[in-house]
């Protein structure tokens, strides 16, 4: 049966990351038989100024139609100003919550060629293979009541609400312990139950679920120890599970130990198995237009929805292989250049995407 994919380049350099990744998808759909149709759309400031709202009714119903989206970035500096309802990233909240993509899957591996490209020493991250799963339609980011409110001396005062039912916390477990079962059967749970009654409740029903999976191993940590361990000994863990904001920030810094947050792709899951696939960086709006942005983290989202959404584990291989190679064969984007090293070359992003289109070829 035919698949449909929906594209959705947003803003800034994503437009550029994602062509590349449309390459790849082209030479799939000509040269090995995958069946798919590919439907544009808009999404954040694009939308915004072609359709007056970050994530417009045209998107909705391409979005709900869709087997599949894969999403560049969003956000620019020229929407600063506009009221938080029609800034970009709400364009991007707003389909999260919409298809309840409640699992967001970051993995942060570094792939050996790029050892010399992190800022951490080469044995410290040296194999590093860590599955952060975080929470993306729940907790701080979406909590009610919130807003910005003027207390009775005039003085303004802003309030957000981290706020977790059971279910939620429940259905993203489940998600981390069945990642856990098919990897190195490691968990580490990261809240901050230390001072949160929402992260106390986050711990017990973890723990609850936990006995679902005896062969895991769970382990409970706080937020801000996970960031210093993650930076000191980043190879002690397996699979991490948290809430949205903690996942956030986390997965910034696991995405630096690779090398290049430039490197790391996402997928974003429903109860179903329907995705949405993005680079974990932004819009990165200084770079846009310049073509030196990295399409590999595009490229390889494109492989975790082969693997997740459409059921193409051969493809999504071949993907992987092709990155792989072409890494090997030194190609490298200004964000994993490394001045001096041998056998290296700089490269432009439709320079890396056609590399990779080469290498899936030959
Ligand atoms: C991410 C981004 C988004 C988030 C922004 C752009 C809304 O930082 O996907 O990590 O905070 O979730
Ligand atoms: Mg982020």
């Amino acid at each position: 049966m035919t698949q449909n994919v929906l594209i959705l380049p947003g803003d800034g350099i994503g437009k550029e990351i994602v062509a590349e990744a449309v390459k790849v998808l082209d030479v799939l759909k000509a040269d090995f038989g995958l069946d798919i149709t590919i439907t544009n759309g808009n999404i954040g400031g694009a939308a915004y100024d072609a359709d007056g709202h970050p994530y417009p009714p045209a998107t909705q119903a391409l979005a709900k139609e869709a087997d599949a989206i894969l999403l560049g970035a969003v956000g620019g500096y020229q929407y600063d100003d506009l009221p938080r309802e029609l800034r970009p990233e709400r364009g991007l909240l707003g389909i999260r919550a919409d298809l309840e993509l409640f699992s967001n899957l970051r993995p942060a591996i570094l792939n050996k060629e790029l050892a010399d490209a992190s800022s951490l020493k080469p044995e410290v991250v040296a194999g590093l293979d860590i599955m952060i799963v975080r929470e993306l339609t729940g907790g701080i980011y979406f909590g009610e009541p919130r807003g910005i409110r003027i207390l009775e001396n005039g003085e303004k005062q802003g309030y957000n609400t981290l706020i977790y039912k059971e279910s939620e916390i429940e259905r993203i477990a489940h998600s981390a312990f069945k990642i856990a079962m098919k990897r190195d059967k490691r968990l580490c749970s990261v809240g901050k139950s230390n001072v949160l009654e929402v992260m106390e409740l986050w711990d017990e029903v973890v723990e609850r679920v936990g006995k679902q999976y005896p062969e895991v191993e769970l382990s409970h940590m706080y937020v801000d120890n996970a960031a210093m361990q993650l930076v000191k000994e980043p190879k002690q863990f397996d699979v991490m599970v948290t809430g949205n904001m903690f996942g956030d920030i986390l997965s910034d810094a696991a995405a630096m130990l690779t090398g290049s947050i430039g490197m790391l792709p996402s997928a974003s899951l429903d109860a179903n198995g329907k995705g949405m696939y993005e680079p974990i960086h932004g819009s990165a709006p200084d770079i846009e237009g310049k073509n030196i942005a990295n399409p590999l983290a595009t490229i390889m989202s494109l492989s975790m929805m082969l693997r997740y959404s459409l059921n193409q584990e051969t493809l999504a291989r071949k993907i992987d292989d092709a990155v792989e190679r072409v890494l090997k064969e030194g190609k490298r984007t200004a964000d994993i250049y490394v001045e001096g090293q041998a056998g290296t070359t700089l490269v432009s992003t439709s320079e890396m995407g056609d590399a990779v289109v080469s290498a899936l070829k030959s």
